[in-house]
Formats: C-alpha cells, structure tokens, sequence
C-alpha cells in the first residue's frame, strides 16, 4: 500500500504488506526514541528530528482525549514539526456557527500539512477529508474505528510474541458493542491465522458484522459471557472499559460496570506468557495490584503508540 500523502480513515485499508512496511518504521522510530531521550543509541537518530522540519499538524479533538491527541501532537514534535492543537473543537466558531466539516476541512488545507481528528459521529472523518487536500488521519469516529489505536494494539502483540502471531488464541473483554479499539484491531488481526474469544454481556456483543468478517476469513470466533471459563487459553487478553459515553444513560452502562474485573485473583487463570491489554483510560476493569505483574502491558502501549504514530506521520506526510 501507498502511505505517501493518503489519508488514514479506516483500518481496512491496511494490508499485512503495508502492517509490516509500517512495522518496520516503526523499528526505526524506536532507535530514534532511545537517541531523543538522551540514552545512547551510537547515533543511529542522528536526522531524524528534521524529518518533519517545516510541516504543520493541526489536531481537531472534537472529542475528550488525553494519550491519543498528545501522542500525535508529541510524535509530530519529536520529528521537527509543529502543532496547532484544537482540544476542544465543539467551543470553535466552526461547530458552533454549524459548518460543515467538508468546508472545515477545505479551510484547513489552506493552511496546515496533515490533519488528526477525533468526532463523536462514525463517518465524520470522511466529511472532513472528503474537503481535505492534505492527508486525515481518524484519530476515533464514534463507536466505528480508532485505526491508530490498532496499529499500537497490532505492534504491541507484534512485538511481544516476536513476529509470531500465527496461532496465537485472541481474547477480548468487556463492552465490545461500542469498542472501537477491538473493532479496528479484528481487521488487522484478519492478516493472520489467530482465534478470537469475545467475553461480553449478552448486551454488549461485538456487532455481528465484525464476527462475520472474520468467520468468512476462516478464523474461528466464539462468543460468551464466560471470562474464568476462558481466560487460561487466551494468548493476548484485551480488556475495554464499559464506554458510558456510548449509552443513552449513565444508569444503562452502570449496569455493566464491574461484570469483568482483572486483579491477582484473576491473573492467577491466565497463561504464564499471556500478555494483558488495555486502551486506557481504565475504568475499574485492572485493578492497580495488576500493574507489577509483568503480562501488564497497557503502559508499554502508550510508548508504542509514540513510535507508531511518529512512523505512520513520518510515511505520510
Ligand atoms: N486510548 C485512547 O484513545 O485514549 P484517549 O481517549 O485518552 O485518547
């Protein structure tokens, strides 16, 4: 796949030619990473700094973030570019005087080089890039897709099994219904010969399309309600927070809150080797005790997803 100016809307279009490509890069990104923070690396990030020398990245947040939007605006500064940062996008004259995210985005490309943006609405970030001469990347449209977030869920298994993600067994906890993260990892995951577990409240199921896509790649799914039943197969465990931002009440999700918790207790079930994912924020899904446990890797995501975005900005700006 070409990355060169493309705009970055869904995870779909990645191949597993572009997933390594970018794996790879994201390889270089690391060394650079150890050169910036000031440990020796013998000079291999020597340039690097000057990579995105002269561009500008706007980043249109019309939805809370905290580790998505600074690890865009950190991974554009790191390469020598500069950031006009929109926190807080629904309090700008474009949302409140109702312009269209098409005349936004016709806007913007008078005057910045790449554009990151998270909206509550699936399908917005092709409104925006529909306007854009310069390349969109989704930074989380709604419940749809967060296809950055994959590509650090993807790294970080990638990385931790050594390339080896052929016939690893794929567990995903907690409200897969609104999950974006699990949505857009599945369709990486497709690439490779893995099982899926999804644990969820009957309620809260990954939609059926997701299931289906998979099943008609011939990788086995099952689904169930059942965690302590299944966690001692699972490989890779990626647990999500129920998304009370997604629920018509607070009442509703509190329903859910709670049904899938990970501490010692339940880390004793797993695989010695398993590794245990989370996006962040965590909720009360992972209690802290968990956080020495060395399958805890929810934290190394976040440093992942540094040395992702910075590969995937650096391939297509
Ligand atoms: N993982 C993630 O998307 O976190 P933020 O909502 O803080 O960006």
């Amino acid at each position: 796949m070409e990355f060169k100016g493309q705009h970055i809307l869904t995870a779909e279009q990645f191949d597993k030619k572009g997933l390594l490509a970018l794996f790879e890069k994201v390889r270089e990104m690391e060394e650079v990473l150890v050169g910036q923070r000031a440990v020796s690396d013998g000079g291999k990030s020597k340039g690097f700094e000057k990579t995105l020398d002269g561009k500008i990245m706007a980043t249109l947040f019309y939805e809370p973030s905290t580790r998505t939007r600074f690890s865009f605006e950190t991974a554009f500064l790191r390469l020598g570019g500069k950031v006009i940062s929109g926190a807080d996008m629904m309090n700008t004259s474009s949302a409140k005087k109702k312009e269209t995210l098409y005349d936004t985005g016709k806007t913007l490309s008078q005057l910045v080089d790449v554009i990151a943006m998270r909206h509550p609405e699936p399908g917005s970030v092709d409104e925006l890039a529909s306007g854009c001469s310069i390349p969109v990347i989704n930074a989380g449209d709604g419940p749809h897709q967060h296809p950055t977030q994959g590509l650090l869920d993807i790294y970080t298994i990638w990385k931790n099994f050594e390339g080896k993600i052929d016939g690893l067994k794929i567990g995903m906890v907690g409200d897969m219904k609104h999950s974006r993260v699990a949505h857009s990892l599945c369709e990486f995951l497709k690439y490779w010969n893995v099982e899926f577990v999804f644990v969820s409240p009957e309620e809260l199921k990954m939609p059926e399309v997701v299931v289906e896509e998979l099943k008609g790649e011939d990788l086995k799914v099952l689904e169930t309600t059942d965690l302590e039943g299944t966690i001692g197969e699972m490989d890779v465990i990626l647990t999500t927070r129920i998304q009370e931002e997604r629920f018509s009440s607070a009442d509703e999700a509190e329903k859910h809150r709670g049904m899938y918790v990970f501490d010692s207790e339940m880390m004793e079930k797993a695989k010695a080797d398993a590794i245990l994912m989370n996006p962040l924020p965590r909720v009360d899904e992972i209690t802290t005790d968990v956080d020495y446990d060395p399958r805890a890797k929810y934290f190394d995501q976040v440093g992942n997803g540094l040395a992702v975005r910075m590969a995937l900005l650096a391939m297509v700006v």
